[in-house]
């Protein structure tokens, strides 16, 4: 059977998934630890995609040439650009774009060049499945919400929409009002999405990316974002991979 590969953007991400493998090998390559396991039965392949889009995209290329992946699945944190994203909340991506692409005027802004897209689409059944398990972890972190309350969460929500990647971690309110006034439909800002997007493209693999919000890309950005991950983003992430590997789930 084919392995699901778990990409994680953050050491604190990783490291919450990890005690829900069995079987676990460790594979080193490129400097990174691929881990080979097993997820409510699954084969699956955990690995930190490190941060920026050339660590990503280094990362999914050995993980798509050296691994027998099926589909590659993006989590992490995010900044809200949309004015309805709010910290604590979950967008599930329908495409991708690189916000700092910029090859004009001999390719349009935005467009990778001599690949004609600036945008690459998800894989619309796995980013179906992974926004049910999150729409339902989502009611259940709202029902039991200690570190909700902690941060000021009120009701999490659930978004679709474009997320936009760059080389940049977004942190004035000058700068993502720019992003969103260039790109009115972007719901989040991070900083791997569209590299990773890139290379499934690039290798025909299907990819999902699905990001709970940290910040808003403001001023305020880095505001206890270390403790928001570890407390908030990877029982997030963690709740909604389990429930959308778990066997009983028929959309996994
Ligand atoms: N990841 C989380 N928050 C971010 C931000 N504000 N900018 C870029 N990447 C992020």
């Amino acid at each position: 059977m084919r392995s699901i590969a778990i990409v994680s953007a953050m050491h604190e991400e990783l490291r919450a998934l990890l005690p829900l493998l069995e079987d676990v090998r460790v594979q080193e390559r490129a400097g990174r630890r691929f881990h080979v396991a097993k997820l409510h039965g699954r084969p699956v392949v955990l690995v930190l995609s490190g941060i920026g889009k050339v660590a990503a995209a280094t990362t999914a290329a050995v993980l798509l040439d050296g691994f027998d992946v099926e589909a590659l699945v993006l989590t992490g944190v995010a900044g809200g650009l949309h004015d309805g994203v709010q910290v604590g909340d979950v967008v599930v991506a329908r495409e991708l774009l690189q916000h700092d692409m910029d090859a004009s005027p001999i390719f349009p802004r935005y467009e990778v060049p001599l690949t004609g897209r600036a945008r690459f689409a998800v894989d619309a059944a796995l980013a179906d499945a992974l926004a049910t398990a999150a729409a339902r972890c989502l009611a259940a972190a709202h029902a039991d919400g200690r570190a909700l309350r902690d941060f000021g969460i009120g009701t999490p929500r659930l978004h679709r929409g474009l997320v936009v990647s760059g080389d940049r971690f977004v942190s004035s309110a000058a700068e993502s009002a720019a992003l969103r006034a260039a790109l009115p439909d972007a719901l989040a800002v991070e900083m791997e999405g569209a590299a990773i997007a890139q290379v499934c493209h690039d290798f025909g693999r299907p990819f999902a990316v699905l990001r709970t919000i940290s910040d808003r890309a403001d001023d305020s950005a880095h505001v206890d974002f270390g403790r928001f991950i570890e407390d908030v983003a990877s029982v997030c992430t963690r709740a909604i991979v389990a429930a959308w590997l778990a066997p009983a789930n028929p959309a996994s």
